[in-house]
C-alpha cells in the first residue's frame, strides 16, 4: 500500500471510558478494511513500557514535573521511531490510547509545567507529526474519578491525585479542542455506550472517504 495511514488519538481523564471503546474503534476500522495498529502512550515499545512503569509506580522518590515530562516524551521519541512512524508509512492506521494533548491536560494543566515548554517539546520531538483526528472522551471529572476508583486493584500515580488536579487536566484538553476544532473532536461520553459509540462513527466518517 502506497497512501500514507492515518494517526487517531484517543484522550481524556481518568475513568471516561478509553479501555472500552480503543476496542470499539479497532473493530469498527476493521470492518471498513483498514488495517490499524493499537498502541499506547506511555508505552508502545519495550523501552517506553519500562519507562511507563516508572513513570506511573515509582511511589518511593518524589518524581519532579521536569523529570515526569521529559520521561514522557523520551517514551514518544521511542514510540513514535519505532511504531508510528513506520506503521503510517506502511499505509496502516494507527489508533494510540493517549498522545501529545495528555501531555498539555497533565503535566501542562495538572502539574502547572509550561504550555510553551510542552509546544517546545513537542516541536523537538515530533517535528510537523500531528494526529489526523483526536477523539476527546469527556466526562464530568466526579464522573470519571468514581468510574476509575471502582477499577479493581490501587490506583497509579496519577490516578492517586486529587479532584483540582483532575479539573485542570479537563480543562486544558478542552482549551486544547477549542484551539483546534478541526483536529479534536469532542465525544459526551457520560451518555448511553451505544450513543457515545454512534458519536465515533459520526468522527471517524470523514477521515474514510
Ligand atoms: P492510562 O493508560 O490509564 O490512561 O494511564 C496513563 C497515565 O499517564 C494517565 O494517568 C495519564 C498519564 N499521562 C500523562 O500524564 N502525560 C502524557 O503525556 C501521557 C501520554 C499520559
Amino acid at each position: 500500500m502506497n497512501s500514507k495511514g492515518k494517526f487517531i488519538t484517543l484522550e481524556g481523564g481518568e475513568g471516561v471510558g478509553k479501555t472500552t471503546n480503543v476496542p470499539f474503534i479497532k473493530d469498527y476500522l476493521l470492518s471498513q478494511n483498514i488495517p490499524v495498529v493499537v498502541t499506547r502512550e506511555p508505552g508502545g515499545t519495550q523501552l517506553a513500557e519500562k519507562i511507563r512503569d516508572l513513570l506511573l509506580h515509582s511511589n518511593d522518590e518524589a518524581v519532579t514535573s521536569h523529570a515526569e515530562i521529559l520521561l514522557m516524551f523520551a517514551a514518544r521519541a521511542q514510540h513514535l521511531n519505532h511504531v508510528i512512524k513506520p506503521a503510517l508509512a506502511q499505509g496502516q492506521w494507527v489508533l494510540c490510547d493517549r498522545f501529545t494533548d495528555a501531555t498539555y491536560a497533565y503535566q501542562g494543566g495538572g502539574r502547572g509545567m509550561s504550555l510553551e515548554a510542552i509546544q517546545w517539546l513537542e516541536n523537538f520531538v515530533q517535528a510537523d507529526l500531528r494526529p489526523d483526528l483526536t477523539l476527546l472522551l469527556d466526562v464530568p471529572v466526579v464522573t470519571g474519578m468514581a468510574r476509575a476508583k471502582n477499577r479493581a486493584g490501587q490506583l497509579d500515580r496519577f490516578e492517586s491525585e486529587q479532584l483540582e488536579f483532575f479539573n485542570r487536566v479537563r480543562q486544558v484538553y478542552l482549551n486544547q479542542a477549542q484551539q483546534y476544532p478541526e483536529r479534536i473532536k469532542i465525544i459526551q461520553a457520560d451518555q448511553a455506550l451505544t450513543v457515545v459509540q454512534q458519536a465515533i462513527v459520526g468522527a471517524l466518517k470523514p477521515l474514510l472517504v
